[in-house]
């Protein structure tokens, strides 16, 4: 293994493969659906503060700790301190829920573009009929299981073959477009009747909407679309060369994923109050409105097929990072050869992702605590083990790690001058560890003010 990670560490782009992680179906059906829920505007400011106090400490933390090891995440925080290993097991639990309901809205993508293809979706003509449509599919007890299983299977086969060559290549040639598409449709949905009422939904801060669930969503939403509380971006710096710049690929990362998850509301919204959706229509908000949207442009079903292949492809670069963490810790930790882990990794999640398909249909009557199995992965991970284990991470980074070595990691071997590291360690020490513990507790009902 150690030579594959050098080589690995050696030819990939940093930013590329960690943003390829971090940009995915948080960004585009996630984001827009949760900020939707929480009024706005005020989503979005709360959102962005997250991201600056929260999301850049714990990402700095998780590739220090990554490529200071070149280790999985279980791996690098045994070899760091033994007692906090604990961190890397969540990092494991929290890949495997969170494939158990990704893989489910990766499928639905790839229905979409399939859909696409075959020309069906120009029949997608009203938002009723889009809904409907929706609905039957994702309740069916067969065609989404299809699509979940051959999601998997894809993400099997990429990770099987080794990354570099498929991903990081098409990733540099996708990314681009993914992006110049948004921005049409950013253009096109703003230019629909009453679509500037959705700039103003997204832009503006109604903060009489906000409550204490409002800083728990957007916190667990920061983490979820950076990939970062769960050690995925641990397993990815593991295969980072030592030349690589870690604040500047952090800051690109951060930059990215934040613009895609914005103009993805930029798309959303205005076609929500142009054809009349509620901006709260939970995860089924993207698949609604986006058909609505490329039937009113001349080529729809072309758009539609380039689209859903792009986001086809955003999934994916996501699902191949969960898997890896996964197998890169069967692989290493229980001395499995690469293929047998990998297998074992693509069942399991596979069967979880499977179950979690049939919770909304055929099994939704099947709750823990009070929410169906999809949608419990979802909470539990982005809500409650993500944020649980940014704080754990920057514990970890501000109190136990040796500082001279999250200098060295951060500061590029003593290259990068600067005031920030002061900074950074306050950050880790004091202001994460304090806003993720009482947003949590807070949540959960533990105190109130
Ligand atoms: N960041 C991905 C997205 O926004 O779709 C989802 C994700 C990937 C979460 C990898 C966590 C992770 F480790």
């Amino acid at each position: 293994m150690g030579e594959k990670r050098a080589s690995l560490g050696g030819r990939l782009s940093a930013v590329l493969v960690a943003a390829g992680s971090a940009v995915g179906l948080g960004n585009i059906w996630r984001f827009p659906y949760v900020a939707g829920e929480n009024g706005g505007g005020a989503f979005l400011a709360i959102y962005i503060g997250c991201i600056l106090l929260l999301g850049i400490p714990v990402l700095l933390a998780e590739f220090t700790v990554g490529r200071h090891t070149h280790k999985n995440a279980v791996g690098a925080y045994r070899s760091l301190a033994k007692r906090w290993s604990f961190l890397g097991y969540n990092s494991a639990i929290s890949s495997l829920l969170i494939l158990g309901f990704y893989f489910v809205v990766s499928g639905w993508t790839l229905e979409y573009f399939t859909s696409s293809v075959s020309g069906a979706i120009a029949e997608y003509t009203s938002s009723t009929i889009n809904a409907e449509r929706f609905a039957a599919f994702t309740t069916d007890p067969m065609r989404p299981v299809i699509y979940t299983i051959i999601f998997a299977l894809l993400t099997h086969v990429i990770i099987a073959l080794g990354v570099q060559k498929g991903i990081e290549r098409s990733s540099k040639m996708l990314m681009p477009v993914l992006f110049i598409m948004l921005i049409i449709l950013a253009v096109r949905a703003v230019t629909m009747p009453n679509g500037l009422e959705g700039l103003r939904f997204l832009f503006t801060p109604d903060f009489s909407k906000v409550s204490a669930k409002t800083f728990l969503d957007a916190m667990g939403q920061a983490f979820f679309s950076l990939s970062i509380g769960l050690g995925c971006m641990i397993t990815y710096s593991s295969y980072f060369s030592d030349k690589t710049n870690l604040q500047n690929t952090a800051y690109n990362v951060v930059a990215l994923d934040t613009l895609v998850a914005i103009l993805a509301g930029m798309v959303i919204f205005p076609v929500v109050f142009s054809v009349g959706i509620e901006p709260t229509s939970g995860p089924s908000l993207v698949f609604v409105t986006l058909p609505s949207i490329f039937n009113t442009m001349a080529f729809g079903p072309l758009w539609s097929t380039i689209f859903f292949l792009l986001l086809v492809f955003a999934a994916l670069t996501s699902t191949i990072s969960l898997h890896e963490v996964l197998t890169a810790y069967l692989h290493e930790e229980w001395h499995m050869s690469r293929k047998v882990a990998a297998w074992i990794v693509t069942i399991v999640t596979t069967l979880l992702a499977c179950a979690s398909s049939l919770s909304l249909g055929v099994w939704s009557d099947f709750k823990i605590c009070g929410l169906n199995i999809f949608d419990s992965l979802d909470f539990v991970t982005a809500n409650i083990l993500l944020p649980l284990g940014g704080f754990f991470t920057s514990i970890f980074a501000g109190w136990v790690l040796d500082r001279e070595i999250l200098r060295d990691e951060i500061s590029d071997h003593g290259r990068l001058k600067g005031r920030l590291f002061g900074l950074l360690v306050v950050l880790l020490r004091y202001v994460c560890p304090i806003l993720l513990l009482s947003i949590f507790l807070y949540n959960m009902g533990l105190f109130r003010l």
